[in-house]
């Protein structure tokens, strides 16, 4: 499974690309929001960080409009991928998208029929979100299990799952566990999922032996 960020701001970004551990970043109007800048300016910062897919999310509402949006985007990097709320619109938009040959992730999908519809019209991701539906009492991680066995099930689908809405590390270990393709993490779970209690005691008790070997 591959790790991508989910966030605006740059520092983390650039920060968790030096780890080596994310090819790609996902942003949506809330977390550009949090950013405080220019939505242009930070996705233009983004492809100069990390070298693989960014996706920018349209705001617009009818489909045409949802494209004209995308193409100054889409024509800032190669690797930029259209974000697309999900419903009748957003998958017509899709459809107009991947015939110009712009890349998509469809975005706040709450159901298997939704990601399916979404791949159908050509989506290059969905992004089901397992925490918001955790919040509300339901089981995220089966929904993300129901879309790989749907993708799986069907060799005309490409489309790729990218579980959103993180909010734990074990989120990230279960949906490598069920096979999903991309897990966007958020910065804070990134810097959770290093920390082990043992690993930071085996470290103190190495640098304390190490400090009773003889150096010369
Ligand atoms: O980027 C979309 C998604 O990851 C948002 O997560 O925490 O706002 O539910 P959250």
């Amino acid at each position: 499974m591959k790790l991508f960020i989910d966030t605006a701001i740059v520092d983390e970004i650039r920060e968790v690309n030096d780890m080596g551990v994310i090819c790609g970043v996902t942003t949506n109007p809330s977390l550009i929001a949090k950013s405080g800048r220019k939505f242009e300016d930070v996705v233009k910062e983004i492809t100069t960080i990390v070298d693989g897919p960014i996706s920018a999310e349209v705001t617009a509402k009818d489909p045409d409009e949802m494209v004209e949006q995308a193409k100054p985007l889409a024509a800032i990097h190669p690797n930029i991928i259209i974000k697309i709320p999900f419903n009748k619109e957003g998958l017509m938009a899709c459809k107009k998208m991947t015939a110009l040959g712009i890349k998509t992730n469809v975005t706040l999908i709450f159901s298997a029929a939704q990601a399916l519809l979404a791949a159908k019209a050509g989506a290059t991701y969905v992004s089901p979100f397992l925490g918001r539906l955790d919040d509300i009492g339901r089981d995220g991680m089966m929904l993300i299990e129901e879309i790989v066995d749907i993708f799986d099930a069907d060799p005309t689908i490409n489309t790729e799952i990218i579980a959103a809405s993180i909010r734990n590390p074990i989120h990230v270990i279960d949906a490598a566990r069920v096979g999903c393709d991309i897990a966007t993490v958020p910065y804070k779970v990134i810097m959770q999922m290093l920390n082990h209690p043992l690993t930071t005691s085996g470290i103190a008790q190495f640098d304390k032996d190490w400090a009773t070997v003889p150096k010369n």
